[in-house]
């Protein structure tokens, strides 16, 4: 009888190897785990001391600050750096903006839940995954194709469902889905190109620098009432330049 239950056991070498299997998994799923903890402590220190100390309080752009994971928008190689206080390298000579200044346009742009904002300049895709959870969609237009590519593969991955992201020149806007609730420009034009005066929607905003390239730009917050774009300036910045064919 113990041999016919020997026989119906897995032999001792098979146990052993899924014994390990099991082992490496817990581990792996363990540092998981601990890599999460250590993130969500450095974004919680990010909010504080880059963020509200610096004067933003909207509670709702501070909560999607905080739940908006930028190292899955970062290279590999620059996770431990995801939440300094500074731009990093995306490749393609662009940058992922620097946390606070993505949390201060966010705060001017005043997203409300059930509003449409378009985002030109989608570069990683974080700007546009932090205003996900404050709009009810967000559409975004990258220039650059391989980087559109990869912002909506990451977008998808961590599941940020009401983003579009479309390759194309920026300065034209996306006319198919216009009017918008408010837009968003995280390049830098010389001017604010008249085809997003005429995509937003009566009553919206629109956040943008504008400048010369390698010259002092300025953060602008356009509403539109009727015919007329009211106008402040926000503070200096320095974006990359917006680029692409401009008529004459
Ligand atoms: C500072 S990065 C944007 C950062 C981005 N919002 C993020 O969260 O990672 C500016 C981006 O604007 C893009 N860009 C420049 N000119 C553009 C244009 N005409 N249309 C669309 N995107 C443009 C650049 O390729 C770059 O990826």
């Amino acid at each position: 009888m113990f041999a016919c239950l020997m026989s119906t056991l897995p032999s001792w070498p098979l146990l052993f190897v899924a014994l390990l299997v099991g082992v490496i998994q817990c581990f792996q799923s363990k540092a998981a785990e601990l890599d999460h903890d250590k993130f969500a402590v450095k974004r919680t220190s990010m909010v504080k001391t880059q963020i509200e100390a610096r004067g933003v309080s909207d509670q709702r752009v501070l909560r999607a600050m905080l739940a908006t994971p930028r190292h899955e928008f970062v290279p590999d190689e620059l996770k431990s750096k995801a939440y300094e206080d500074s731009p990093l390298p995306i490749g393609h000579g662009q940058t992922i903006s620097q946390p606070y200044i993505v949390a201060l346009m966010t705060e001017a742009l005043r997203p409300r839940e059930h509003e449409r904002v378009l985002e030109i300049g989608t570069g990683s895709g974080y700007q546009a995954a932090v205003l996900s959870p404050l709009v009810k969609e967000v559409f975004t237009m990258e220039i650059v194709e391989p980087l559109a590519q990869r912002a909506a593969a990451t977008l998808a991955r961590l599941g940020y469902l009401n983003v579009l992201v479309r390759a194309g020149d920026g300065w034209l806007g996306w006319p198919e889905k216009a009017p918008f609730d408010a837009i968003i420009v995280t390049c830098a034009p010389d001017k604010v190109p008249p085809a997003l005066k005429e995509q937003l929607k009566d009553g919206g905003r629109m956040v943008i620098p504008v400048g010369k390239e390698g010259e002092v730009q300025q953060l602008i917050l356009l509403e539109k009432n009727g015919a007329s774009l009211n106008q402040r300036a926000l503070l200096p910045v320095r974006f990359v330049p917006m680029t692409g064919a401009r008529p004459e």
